[in-house]
């Protein structure tokens, strides 16, 4: 009977070291999670299939060292490339990744890895979808951004030709890539009321967004497609009034169609004001792009991160109900939006103000 009451007390006491270890543990692993500053900020950025990109690593790595802390910036061309770097991220212990997905539907198992880890996962630019272990998503209205590419295309149409109804094609980005859907909404919510009255008509017949998304965001496929569609729909001397680009890489491809088929060029729009597009933006080549300044967006996520750090629980100017831009099939993620703003030639000189080398490339193709 004694044997048994002792036997007893030592597993109640046992039980209790194993609790106050699991507990302490438990705080002490908390504390060592909460981003500092000084500690490192992982980075991981897609491939480079648009100029910004290219001028991410430098937004990030100046923002992060403004801001006191250290940066490891990784690009990844394909899918596998970032799993492994988020993997490698999470195994070096990174308080905060930011991540702008390759694919925004294959990130599940390395988000989930990095939420277990205790890091804060930060969505940049791009949305990561159907996942709960995404912290934070900061980037440009990309509903917006559509909304604004169709009203440009509107206008520019109706500036060269005052009445309708016009003939227009419809171009959007990867299906890998959250946002191609997102600025495609946004667009034909202005055009598809259009389409339906018949002001709007498409030849090719091409409406949904499977059928006008490009592969990879990748200026060959568009430059492909649009031939194609000019040698079925305009051969026979229908007039292409306009052409809906979901970015400037992609809208130069579709330039270089209608030019190499001998057609008028069309009404083009665009995204990213990037430095090959304003001379034919100038020019007229080109009618209108997007500016998203990609230092305001960097250091968008590094305010983001500075807050965190400074123990607010609640980071400034995030919005945590934006179902339109940050629902990502499973939550509503927390989001810090950004403007964006759009450039034609009369305002170009203008809303490059902030920034030198677009300034002068508007001025000087003036
Ligand atoms: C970005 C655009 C860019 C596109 C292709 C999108 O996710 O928001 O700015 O043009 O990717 O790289």
């Amino acid at each position: 009977m004694r044997k048994k009451l002792l036997i007893g007390l030592t597993a109640v006491a046992l039980a209790g070291v194993a609790l106050t270890g699991c507990s302490s543990r438990a705080s002490s692993a908390s504390a060592d999670t909460a981003v500092k500053k000084g500690d490192t900020v992982g980075v991981a950025l897609p491939a480079k299939t648009s100029q910004n990109w290219v001028l991410a690593k430098a937004s990030f790595e100046k923002a992060l060292q403004g801001a006191g802390f250290k940066s490891d910036v990784q690009y990844s061309a394909t899918v596998a490339d970032q799993q492994n770097v988020i993997q490698s991220m999470v195994t070096k212990g990174d308080k905060v990744i930011v991540i702008a997905a390759q694919d925004g539907s294959q990130l599940g198992t390395q988000v989930a890895q990095a939420k277990k880890s205790g890091a804060t996962v930060i969505a940049w630019d791009r949305n990561i979808m159907n996942t709960k272990n995404v912290d934070f998503y900061a980037a440009f209205n990309n509903y917006k951004v559509g909304q604004l590419q169709a009203q440009a295309l509107l206008d520019g149409m109706k500036a060269k030709k005052p009445t309708g109804p016009y003939n227009i094609e419809i171009f959007a980005g990867a299906n890998t890539d959250a946002n191609a859907t997102v600025f495609y909404n946004g667009a034909m919510s202005v055009l598809k009321p259009l389409i339906d009255k018949g002001e709007l008509k498409v030849p090719s017949g091409q409406t949904s967004f499977q059928q006008v998304q490009t592969d990879n965001w990748d200026p060959k496929n568009s430059q492909t497609r649009m031939t194609n569609i000019i040698t079925k729909s305009y051969s026979n001397g229908t007039e292409l009034d306009g052409v809906l680009s979901p970015n400037d890489t992609l809208g130069r491809s579709i330039i270089t169609a209608a030019q190499q088929a001998g057609l008028p060029v069309p009404i083009v729009t665009g995204q990213d004001s990037e430095t090959a597009s304003i001379p034919l933006i100038m020019k007229g080549l080109q009618y209108s792009t997007i500016y998203k300044n990609t230092d305001d967006e960097a250091k968008a996520a590094v305010d983001l991160i500075t807050d965190l750090a400074n123990g607010k629980k609640k980071p400034t100017g995030v919005d945590y109900n934006d179902k339109t831009n940050a629902y990502n099939g499973t939550i509503t993620v927390p989001y810090k939006p950004l403007t964006p703003v759009l450039v034609t030639k009369e305002n170009a000189v203008k809303a490059y103000a902030n920034n030198p080398t677009l300034e002068k490339l508007a001025t000087d193709n003036q």
